[in-house]
């Protein structure tokens, strides 16, 4: 797949997975926009892309968790005249509390989030998309969309949404040359678990492992709905499909509730 002269729209790019999206897009020659809260953070990084690679770089400082977030995003890149060709819906954060115990402010902005705004972007685009016939859609899920997790309820359940959504849009659009991805990644060391003030169940992989993962999946002929980041986490994900469900969620529960 050629990247060289498209436009990648990268939300969550001021750390992370977001920041690793951006950073191989632009060596590849995508002209980006780079949409998370932190203005500063984005323009920085902007500057560190422009400097690095010929690419152009635009930086959108917007919150993504309120229910009009997504159309305000699709208005500010069309004033931009900006029709993207690859959108990585990747901004997203964790709660890790007992649901009797969470705000429930902070479990709205996390469900607006990582599922309303991602669907309505995704809705937003695809149609030029489909008119153009190319386009990139990666949404981020998750391992902890494999099984409920007691502890991180909300957020297992945002990513399942991601993953079955995103899944069969896979089944819309084959046929098409646009391609839809949910990527799911284990526990990776970036801000994440620092936000969610959750301790991670095993050792941290790097952000390069998510970026690289996906851009073989990209590659392969046979384009897959979904894919696991990480061996032992794509063995775990199908394990849990063998394993009574109270007793994956006792599992679950052992690493999250507290
Ligand atoms: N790290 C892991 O172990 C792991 C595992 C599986 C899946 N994931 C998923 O990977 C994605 C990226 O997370 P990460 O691990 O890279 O964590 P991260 O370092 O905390 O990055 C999260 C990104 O999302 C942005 N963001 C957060 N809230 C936002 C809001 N309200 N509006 C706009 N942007 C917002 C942040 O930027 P600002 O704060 O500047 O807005 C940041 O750029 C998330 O969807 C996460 O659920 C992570």
């Amino acid at each position: 797949m050629n990247f060289k002269g498209k436009t990648a729209v990268v939300t969550g790019a001021s750390s992370g997975i977001g920041l690793g999206y951006a950073q191989e897009l632009a060596a590849r020659g995508a002209n980006l926009v780079l949409v998370a809260r932190s203005k500063a953070q984005l323009e920085k990084i902007a500057a560190e892309i422009q400097t690095k690679n010929s690419v152009n770089v635009q930086v959108i400082a917007q919150d993504l968790s309120t229910p009009e977030s997504g159309q305000k995003l699709l208005d500010a890149l069309n004033d931009l005249k900006i029709s993207p060709d690859i959108l990585i819906n990747n901004a997203g954060f964790g709660t890790n509390n007992r649901v009797s115990k969470e705000n429930r402010e902070k479990i709205r902005q996390e469900i607006t989030l990582n599922v309303v705004t991602l669907v309505d972007l995704t809705a937003g685009v695809l149609p030029g998309m489909l008119d153009r016939d190319f386009g990139v859609i990666i949404n981020i899920g998750s391992t902890a969309s494999f099984q409920p997790v007691p502890g991180m309820a909300v957020y297992a359940a945002t990513k399942a949404f991601v993953r079955s959504f995103t899944s069969a849009l896979w089944g819309e659009v084959r046929g098409t040359n646009v391609r839809v991805l949910t990527v799911n990644p284990g526990a990776t060391s970036t801000e994440f678990f620092n936000v969610a003030e959750a301790k991670p169940a095993g050792a941290l992989a790097p952000v390069s492992e998510v970026i690289s993962a996906t851009f073989k999946a990209l590659e392969r002929k046979n384009s897959s709905p979904s894919i696991v980041v990480g061996g032992q986490n794509a063995f775990m994900a199908g394990f849990t499909r063998f394993v009574p469900t109270k007793a994956v969620i006792n599992i679950a529960a052992k690493l999250f509730l507290h």
